[in-house]
């Protein structure tokens, strides 16, 4: 008898966890002495979680405390926290009710896309996205609405982007500092965007992972603009935690209780250590800005020493801990070109077409959240190298 498999079931791959398989490879194949794979396909953190954090959890731990289930929205004062950090980082006040503790982002999405779309829904973004916003939509029967942006937008979409589509969309999600551009939508715009979906009945989802990783211009909240927006944080990036699987939303009012009922019964709660952690990681600002410092001298050499090796051209690295690179005057097959810098000079980039299905064979994304020393070897390695 044959077995029917839903539609789900051929959701893509995430190829960044092949190319990670690929480094993992060659690292084990090296021969004793051999200089390393350097990691530049990753997207976390060379760090740990901040001392802090890991300090609450193990107290945790040896307390005895039974570390059951949370309420589905996590633990009170960890959200309590999360509402102080939203006072301070943007002047917003949250009452707790709109906070919900999820599954990193990762486990927000699929909560935030069911509470708000049907199957069928259409929902924009701008390409180069973040893959899993297109394969999470697309295996829940939604349909992604992709609208090209270049280096002349930062790789970010427009209000006049946005106008131009027809139908309307009945979603947008956008992220800022972006994954894999590290471009931002600067807070006029994130504004005009916002307020353009209140006008049009357009749900607006932010992800705003990479907050606290800018480095030039200030960071905004959607939340700041607009009532009906869902915000998508985590404390993978900017508090290094991504193992411990941790993040959270900041819901409308009219969202609060499907996205309770969806988290009840698809996760029951987020881990129970996990929030304790986090909730500690608030008190380690000091220790994270260390490692924000170091994000920030990377980013600086590889702006400089990457042209000089041959990328010329680069995206605005205003956030997160990513480069975008155009590569077409070198190759049009960033894959081939992946697979063929990591054999030669043991260097590991993610290619563009996991993030742009279009034009991302022409495009390669380099993540500098390594350790500093690695990146400027990177540098040096790929100078030598055409
Ligand atoms: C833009 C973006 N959103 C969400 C995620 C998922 O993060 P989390 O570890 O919180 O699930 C990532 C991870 O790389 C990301 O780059």
């Amino acid at each position: 008898m044959v077995l029917k498999v839903g539609k789900g079931a051929s959701a893509p791959p995430f190829l960044v966890m092949d190319v990670i398989a690929a480094a993992n490879a060659r690292q084990l194949a090296l021969p004793p002495g051999a200089p390393h794979v350097i990691r530049m396909e990753v997207g976390q953190p060379g760090t740990g979680a901040p001392a802090g954090a890991v300090a609450a959890a193990m107290a945790a731990l040896r307390s005895g405390h039974p570390l059951g289930y949370t309420e589905a929205f996590g633990l009170r004062s960890l959200r309590q926290r999360i509402a102080a950090h939203a006072l301070d980082w943007y002047g917003l006040t949250l009452p707790i009710e709109r906070i919900a503790v999820t599954v990193g982002a990762s486990g927000a999405f699929p909560l935030a896309f069911l509470a708000a779309f049907d199957p069928g829904d259409r929902i924009a973004m701008a390409a180069p996205f973040y893959p899993p916003y297109v394969n999470i939509l697309t295996a829940l029967g939604m349909v992604p609405v992709i609208m090209e942006a270049g280096i002349e937008t930062r790789f970010q979409p427009t209000v006049a982007m946005l106008e131009a589509l027809d139908p309307r969309p009945d979603g947008l999600i956008v992220a800022s500092p972006c994954n894999p551009a590290g471009t931002m939508l600067h807070r006029d715009e994130l504004a005009a965007i916002a307020v353009w979906c209140d006008r049009n009945g357009v749900r607006l989802i932010s992800d705003e992972i990479y907050h606290g990783l800018n480095y030039d211009s200030p960071i905004a909240s959607a939340a700041e603009f607009s009532d009906s927006a869902i915000v998508v944080n985590s404390f993978s990036k900017y508090f290094s935690m991504t193992g411990w699987r941790i993040g959270w939303l900041v819901l409308p009012e009219d969202l609060c209780r499907p996205v309770e009922c969806l988290a009840q019964n698809m996760f029951i709660s987020a881990p129970y250590i996990a929030q304790v952690a986090a909730e500690a990681a608030f008190d380690c600002h000091a220790e994270l800005q260390a490692n924000i410092a170091a994000y920030r001298r990377s980013r600086d050499h590889l702006l400089a020493a990457l042209p000089a090796a041959g990328f010329s051209r680069l995206s605005p690295a205003e956030g997160a801990f990513y480069l975008f690179a155009d590569i077409s005057d070198r190759s049009n097959d960033s894959a081939a070109f992946c697979a063929r810098m990591l054999q030669e000079v043991g260097v590991a980039v993610s290619p563009g077409v996991d993030f742009d299905r279009t034009r991302g064979s022409r495009f390669v994304r380099f993540s500098y959240c390594g350790p500093e020393a690695d990146m400027r070897a990177a540098a040096e390695r790929l100078k030598g190298w055409s």
